[in-house]
Formats: structure tokens, C-alpha cells, sequence
């Protein structure tokens, strides 16, 4: 099977990360029929900087030609604010891919990682937050902007909330989970009643699943409350990003979660959830796991591959065993710390994991 990816290195840890997915994938190369074809699509700051323009029309009319694209992250500090990040709204509109999927797992052996007690993990942290990704306050459209009022307006369309919100139920119905959450801000906002009076219509399809609502100041404290009990959630853009990176840090590291942006069936974007990170780029250091579990989104959600995915997502589990980046190192005066695991850099913490999963693929 030939697959084109489109390759959207980026900027600061971008790179750093994306060079970690091709390893996966050339892995993958060598042990099944698949076979990838990288193009390359330079965007980001450096790039905005360099032509004039974040998204080069080039790289745009390439990646509608790929069958996926793998994004790193973009945004440089010496940029005006948002000046390089407006490409990510470009592909998302430009390609309508109106799903964000966002898995979020707490693997075992990053128990101690997880900032919540014992009792607020239970059998672990398994939840998946899909986020409405194309409309909202972050579409951006009508805003006005004056000396001393700015307004920017919270735009839902029916199209959009219907499509979302049957996304999230067929995926928790796929999933096998027995209930769904819905973040909205009802109590207050037209736009959320008018999110939720689509989520109850939508939800008589789906009798079997539990279906729940919550207003989003409610859900962040459930998030840290209840997390062991949240399976697929619901909501719109803002709210979804936010809540996902609170999510993230429940299971070690912004630097562990992978995304898709989807329009299912059609050219679809994964990427790490984390930024650029110019904190710690040409460090070496980043952590590139959330990069790989976006190659097994990929290989999910957009070649309908679940094997391999699961078996990329097994040698992560086998690595934090034996290595971890320093985001995700035990605490100093963990017993951990003094045993067999090593500190790793980015290329050595992509390294093992790709010797694992090369490892499960040869048995
Ligand atoms: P960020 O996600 O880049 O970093 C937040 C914190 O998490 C930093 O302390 C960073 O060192 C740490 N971190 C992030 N990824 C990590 C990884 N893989 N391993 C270890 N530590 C990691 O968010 P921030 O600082 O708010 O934004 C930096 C730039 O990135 C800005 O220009 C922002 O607009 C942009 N950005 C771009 C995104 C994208 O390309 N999709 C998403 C979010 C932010
Ligand atoms: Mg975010």
C-alpha cells in the first residue's frame, strides 16, 4: 500500500519531533506491505519569515494531494502574536477538518507522573476529548476591532455542531463506552443552548450510552475529580482546547499527547497537542511520544490500520520502562529514579521506542 505524507516540520520542537515520527513509519516500511512517499511542505514562522507568507500556497496544494499530513508544531517568539500560527486555522478551514480527536491514556508506569492522588486515578485515566475544530470564537470571522471596544464573535452553525456531535457519539459507540460527556456553557451562552438542545435530539439515536452535560467551569474541576470516569467527550473548539491540555498534564506531559485534525475519509492533519516550545528547542530534549502516538492515530483514523497502531502504542509502554525524556522523569527521590531507567534524549527516547516496536513487529 503506497501512502504520500505530506511533512510539516515547523518550528522550534517541531522538528525536533516529526524527525522521531519518520522513524515509526520507515519502521513500518520495512516489516509490511505499506510503503510512504514523504513530501516535504514547509510552513511556520522560519518560513513566514523567510517568504512572506506561513502556509506557501506550494505546500498547501501538496498536502490536498497527500493522504495524510504529519504536522510538528509552529509559532517563533521574535513573531508578532500569531503571526506563524494562522496556518494551522489556514489547513484546518482550508480542509475542513472540523474533528480534533484527543486521546488521552495515563500508561501505567507513568503513574507517578500523574500530579492527582491515588484516589483520583483509580484504574487509570482513558478518555478521549473530540473538539469541535473549525467554528466558534476561534473561527475568527466577524471581529471588530476599535480603540476601546473589541468584539469577537462566537459563531455555531447547525451543519457544524451536528457533524461534531455525531462524531462523538459514533466514536463512543465504536469505542464501547458507556457514556458521553457534553461541555458546553448553557447556563449563560445561546450558542452552548443551542449545542445542546442538538446533542439531546442527536442522543435519542444513541439510548444505549449514557449521556451526560456539563458546564465548563463544572467539567475542569470533574477533570481532576473523576478523571478514572470520563470515556469520550464533546464540546466546542474553545473549550476543547483548554480542556484538553488540563487533560494532558494528567498523564505526565503536554508533550505526550497526540491529535488528529480530521475530516473523516478525506486528507486529514495529526499532530503533537504541544507548541513550538521555544523554552526548550535545539535542546534536544523534548519529548517525542506525543509525536508517535499521532503516526497511530494516523494509521487509525486514516488508513484504518488498527494493529500496527496498537503495536506503536505497546513499545511506547515497553520504553517508559527503560527510558524516559526528562518531562516525564520520576521525581529525584523516587526509587525509580535509582533504578534501571535512563534519561533520554529526543533521538534516544525515539530510538527505543522504535527498537521495541520493530521488536513486536518481527514476533
Ligand atoms: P508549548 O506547548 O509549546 O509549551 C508549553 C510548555 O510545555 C513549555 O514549558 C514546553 O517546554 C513544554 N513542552 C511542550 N511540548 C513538550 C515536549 N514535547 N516535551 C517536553 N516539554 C514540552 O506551548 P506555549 O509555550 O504556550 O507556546 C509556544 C509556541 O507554540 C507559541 O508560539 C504558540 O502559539 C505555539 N503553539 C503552536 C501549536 C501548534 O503548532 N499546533 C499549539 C500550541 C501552541
Ligand atoms: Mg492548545
Amino acid at each position: 500500500m503506497k501512502k504520500k505524507i505530506a511533512i510539516a516540520r515547523g518550528d522550534g520542537i517541531g522538528p525536533e519531533v516529526v524527525v522521531e515520527g519518520i522513524k515509526i513509519l520507515k519502521i513500518l516500511e520495512k516489516f509490511s506491505d505499506y510503503q510512504f512517499d514523504f513530501v516535504e511542505t514547509p510552513l511556520g514562522g522560519q518560513v513566514l519569515k523567510d517568504t512572506g507568507t506561513n502556509l506557501p500556497q506550494k505546500s498547501f496544494d501538496q498536502m490536498k494531494e497527500c493522504d495524510a499530513i504529519l504536522f510538528g508544531a509552529i509559532g517563533l517568539p521574535d513573531l508578532p502574536l500569531g503571526a506563524a500560527e494562522s496556518a494551522i486555522s489556514k489547513i484546518r478551514h482550508g480542509l475542513d477538518l472540523y474533528v480534533n480527536l484527543r486521546p488521552i491514556k495515563l500508561f501505567e508506569s507513568l503513574r507517578d507522573k500523574c500530579p492527582l492522588k491515588e484516589e483520583y486515578i483509580q484504574d487509570g485515566i482513558d478518555m478521549t476529548i473530540i473538539r469541535e475544530n473549525t467554528e466558534g470564537l476561534y473561527a475568527k470571522k466577524g471581529a471588530e476591532v476599535s480603540d476601546n471596544t473589541v468584539i469577537n464573535k462566537m459563531i455555531y452553525t447547525r451543519k457544524s455542531v451536528e457533524r461534531i456531535i455525531k462524531f462523538g457519539f459514533e466514536y463512543a459507540k465504536n469505542k464501547g463506552h458507556s457514556e458521553i460527556i457534553s461541555v458546553d456553557k448553557a447556563n449563560l451562552l445561546e450558542c452552548s443552548q443551542f449545542w445542546r438542545e442538538i446533542y439531546l435530539e442527536i442522543g435519542k439515536d444513541y439510548q444505549d450510552i449514557a449521556q451526560k452535560n456539563f458546564y465548563i467551569d463544572s467539567f475542569c474541576q470533574w477533570l481532576i475529580r473523576k478523571p478514572y470516569s470520563v470515556q469520550t467527550v464533546v464540546t466546542e473548539n474553545m473549550f476543547g482546547d483548554i480542556i484538553s491540555d488540563e487533560a494532558a498534564y494528567l498523564i505526565g506531559s503536554l508533550g505526550m499527547v497526540a491529535s488528529g485534525n480530521i475530516n473523516p475519509g478525506k486528507v486529514s492533519m495529526y499532530e503533537p497537542i504541544h507548541g513550538s516550545a521555544p523554552d526548550i528547542a535545539d535542546k534536544g530534549i523534548a519529548n517525542p511520544i506525543g509525536m508517535i502516538l499521532s503516526i497511530k492515530l494516523m494509521l487509525e483514523e486514516s488508513f484504518g490500520e488498527k494493529t500496527y497502531g496498537d503495536l506503536i502504542e505497546k513499545a511506547v509502554e515497553l520504553s517508559l520502562e527503560e527510558g524516559r525524556t526528562i518531562d516525564i522523569l520520576p521525581h529525584p527521590k523516587s526509587d525509580l529514579r535509582k533504578g534501571k531507567l535512563k534519561t533520554l534524549n529526543t533521538n534516544g527516547m525515539g530510538d527505543l521506542i522504535s527498537q521495541r516496536f520493530q521488536t513486536l513487529l518481527r514476533k
